[in-house]
């Protein structure tokens, strides 16, 4: 019944961080636990983030670590988490366990959800009565969609799944939960011999991968599907539209039909995992000349370059984690640091936005 490659086959993984912090302290990867009558396991009361952190020539570099954290509160507010956390603490905990890692490049994972209390446990659907567990986690991930994807690009389907509706699951929430009608899509696309599956809305109109936001390019024009397509806010989509406009490239968030992929100069998908991957086909039909067309490598080129901190950001994109203060001797050295931030500080609450058509 399921093929042996969508199994087996999954993201190289070279490095875990052997710590991971838990609401304020840090832990041993081998406590990092929860009890299986855990609320979020039930009835997946989770939301959580992924960032990435590049190798650059100044060490290890958060890419857009405030951004992803605003996401992760915005997140936590949709639900309902009443919890402690600021911006300031989760960005420095991030830091600091990168700093505790010793890894230079890695992906993180921060992550809230709702836990059981042993002492008086709750069992129904009502997530009130349960503590809220905020960890962060942080591994070296490989290319998400394989090692040639960058260049070559990926061959991919339109799912028979449709996005979340706006009124059913809030897309712009990047919860637990979602990611089960993201595993259909995943899965479907996989036992079909697919790399990954792209979503239409309830409409009909394009929305995105299973874990990427999703780019066209017509002519000398870049279109991606707008936030009432039922897409996630995307930070590598709103990187995308900045860098376009930064390098004079027209960009507009326009709603595109299913046809409009077949027929697409370039696609490309991008992610923090996926990063900028062009797609060469999808349902078989070859999109362009069927590789990495020329606007999608110019832009995947600036976005490289920034990441490794080898070119100016249009923002303050990069937060340099060797730049940061060390942490408080007397807190045991399990304190968050003081973070150097690089980053805007105004808060975002949402995304930069291109043109509308
Ligand atoms: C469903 C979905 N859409 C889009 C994205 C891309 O978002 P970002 O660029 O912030 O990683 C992701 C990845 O997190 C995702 O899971």
């Amino acid at each position: 019944m399921y093929s042996k490659d969508g199994n087996m086959k999954d993201i190289k993984t070279p490095r875990i961080c052997d710590v991971v912090w838990h609401n304020g302290e840090f832990i041993k990867w081998d406590d990092a636990r929860v009890h299986v009558m855990s609320h979020v396991l039930h009835y997946g009361s989770s939301i959580f983030e992924g960032i990435r952190c590049y190798s650059t020539k100044q060490g290890p570099a958060v890419f857009r670590l405030r951004e992803h954290m605003q996401r992760f509160l915005n997140s936590a507010r949709i639900y309902r988490m009443d919890h402690p956390w600021t911006m300031d603490d989760l960005c420095n905990a991030a830091v600091e366990l990168i700093r505790q890692s010793g890894m230079d490049q890695c992906y993180i994972r921060p992550i809230l959800f709702r836990s059981l209390d042993e002492g008086h446990p709750a069992f129904g659907v009502n997530p009130f009565p349960n503590p809220l567990a905020c960890y962060i986690g942080a591994w070296d991930w490989g290319k998400y969609l394989g090692d040639e994807a960058i260049e070559q690009g990926v061959d991919v389907c339109v799912s028979t799944w449709n996005r979340l509706t706006p009124n059913s699951m809030p897309a712009m929430a990047k919860s637990g939960a979602n990611y089960m009608n993201s595993q259909l899509i995943k899965m479907e696309a996989l036992l079909n011999g697919f790399a990954e599956g792209i979503a239409l809305d309830d409409r009909g109109y394009v929305s995105e991968g299973s874990g990427e936001n999703i780019f066209a390019v017509t002519g000398d024009i870049v279109l991606t599907p707008p936030l009432s397509s039922s897409i996630l806010p995307g930070i590598t989509r709103d990187s995308v539209i900045q860098i376009c406009q930064e390098l004079g490239i027209v960009v507009k968030e326009r709603t595109i039909q299913r046809a409009a992929l077949y027929v697409a100069d370039e696609l490309f998908f991008s992610g923090t995992a996926a990063e900028i991957t062009p797609i060469r086909s999808v349902d078989r039909i070859t999109v362009g000349r069927g590789g990495r067309g020329p606007i999608t490598e110019k832009i995947q080129k600036v976005f490289f370059e920034i990441t490794k901190g080898e070119r100016p950001a249009p923002g303050k994109w990069l937060t340099y984690v060797n730049e940061t203060k060390a942490a408080p001797a007397e807190n045991n050295g399990h304190a968050p640091a003081k973070v150097r931030d690089d980053s805007d500080t105004t808060p975002i609450l949402s995304f930069q936005t291109a043109t509308q058509d």
